[in-house]
């Protein structure tokens, strides 16, 4: 890993404990927009950037089998309190430890302002779906305004579906 992105590790990390305290609300209603442009009921969806796990129980209830992804070892201690029967992995968003199609669905909240180059990640995001899989992603807008993501999304082979703004993010929904 890259410099910067062990030192984002280590302040989220550092952050863990008090994240949901700081963050649950505001996460929470992007999360309704994400789930409203989920497919239906699906076999597998990957919460990438998971955090805290904040979303797996609302992400179990569409889904067979939730994978839980996250950089942060302290996110994820944190997330496997609450995990249910999601399976979390300790992985970067670049370099994902899946094969290809392995998903129907990837989620991925909040995370892609981290990354160095989210265009790459969009790519391995494209890369671990299905053909006709569904990609619902979220990025800080004032980091990185709407027609940035979907240019990420576009160039990463996916079709747009729909793309807004909730809170503090942008999102769009894209389909493989
Ligand atoms: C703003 S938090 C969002 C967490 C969660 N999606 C939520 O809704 O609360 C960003 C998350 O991305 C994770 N992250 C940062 N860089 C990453 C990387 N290179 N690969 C995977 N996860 C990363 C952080 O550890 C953190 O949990």
């Amino acid at each position: 890993m890259v410099a910067r992105k062990l030192e984002l590790r280590r302040l989220y990390g550092e952050t863990a404990r008090a994240y949901d305290k700081r963050y649950e609300k505001i996460q929470r209603a992007k999360y309704i927009v994400v789930t409203k442009n989920l497919p239906g009921r699906t076999k597998r969806i990957l919460d990438l950037g998971c955090g805290t796990g904040m979303f797996l129980g609302e992400l179990s209830k569409h889904a067979e089998f939730v994978v839980g992804a996250d950089a942060s070892l302290e996110m994820l201690q944190a997330a496997n309190v609450r995990r249910g029967e999601a399976t979390l992995v300790l992985a970067d968003a670049d370099h994902l430890p899946f094969t290809d199609g392995s998903f129907d669905v990837v989620v991925s909240v909040t995370l892609l302002q981290n990354m160095p180059d989210p265009a790459a990640t969009a790519r391995d995001v494209a890369r671990v779906l299905r053909p006709g899989g569904r990609a619902v992603l979220t990025v800080l807008k004032r980091k990185h305004p709407r027609e940035e993501l979907e240019r990420w999304v576009r160039e990463a082979g996916f079709e747009l579906l729909t793309s807004g703004e909730v809170g503090e993010d942008v999102f769009c929904a894209a389909e493989r």
